[in-house]
């Protein structure tokens, strides 16, 4: 037996046998999420808007045989779509263990309220919000009579803290949490957990879109600099890492937990500090 071999085998599959919907899941932090539940055992249809690269990423992971992976385009808006997808999973490998509802937006990146536009406002909270309790009421359908289920959402930072993002992105990143409080309430009966992840800043498509941020490297030394944990960088996989964990039965009794992957930044405020040293200058 090779090394390789020898190592492969002793890596557990955290989530064999198990079903996930993700949608958002053919860019940045769904898409890496799709690789790992499936190198952990999962069953995983990914769900979008941008259907070549939803497509894509199927055939990376494993050529043409939809075994493990499948792309179904879908809205999050639309009800149909979601409930479609659901379906998908379904009829497709069986049931639907966990649904990751990660879609997202930033919207546009006007910070002042004032200035901002009021469709663009509601658009936000239709994608993020909206669009996260379609996935939430349609997954319910299906585990409540298996009596068993994980719904995930990736909220942000921005549910912790205000970055001095537009106020839309903050306002549906912080009823995310508190919709997967409240479903973990009402869902806990039927044995179905609710969670959801807070990200730091991770340079992915959405991140470059709306800071304007062409070079990848540059977008990670200025993450770098305005950091906490310093030495290394946020990405994708990490947030994918947290989520397999939540998704997984090592977080069986974790439910209305909102865990930051931001590496302490939510409750850094040096402003006293800094200001006791004003007042000594
Ligand atoms: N990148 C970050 O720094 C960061 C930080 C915190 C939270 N988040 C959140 O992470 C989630 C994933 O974002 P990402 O950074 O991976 O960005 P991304 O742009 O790479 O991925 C988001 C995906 O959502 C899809 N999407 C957008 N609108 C949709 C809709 N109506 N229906 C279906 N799919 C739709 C996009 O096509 C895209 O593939 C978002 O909810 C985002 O708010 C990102």
């Amino acid at each position: 037996m090779t090394a390789g071999v020898h190592q492969s085998l002793l890596v557990a599959k955290r989530l064999q046998g198990k079903v996930a919907l993700i949608t958002g899941g053919a860019s940045g932090i769904g898409a890496s999420t799709a690789r790992l539940f499936v190198k952990h055992g999962a069953k995983v249809l990914t769900a979008d808007l941008q259907d070549d690269l939803g497509h894509c990423l199927c055939k990376e992971i494993e050529g043409n045989s939809n075994e493990s992976i499948s792309y179904v385009h879908c809205d999050v808006t639309s009800e149909s779509d979601v409930k479609n997808a659901v379906d998908l999973a379904v009829s497709r490998y069986g049931k639907l263990d966990i649904m990751f509802n990660n879609a997202g937006i930033s919207g546009n990146m006007e910070t002042r309220a004032v200035a901002t536009d009021t469709d663009n406002f509601k658009r936000v909270l239709d994608v993020n919000l909206v669009g996260g309790f379609l996935g939430a009421k349609h997954a319910t359908r299906v585990m409540i009579p298996a009596k068993k289920g994980c719904i995930l959402f990736t909220a942000s930072i921005a549910s912790l803290v205000c970055l001095g993002v537009p106020h839309a992105y903050t306002t549906s990143k912080h009823a995310v949490v508190g919709l997967a409080k409240s479903l973990a309430v009402e869902l806990g009966e039927y044995g179905i957990r609710v969670n959801s992840i807070s990200p730091h800043t991770v340079v992915t498509p959405l991140l470059q879109k709306s800071f304007g941020i062409s070079d990848k490297g540059k977008g990670e030394e200025m993450i770098s600099a305005t950091a906490t944990l310093k030495g290394t960088i946020l990405e994708a996989k990490d947030i994918a890492q947290a989520a397999l964990f939540l998704a997984s039965d090592e977080a069986k009794y974790l439910s209305g937990v909102n865990l930051p992957v931001d590496g302490g930044y939510s409750f850094n405020n040096q402003m006293w500090k800094n200001g006791l040293e004003f007042c000594q200058c």
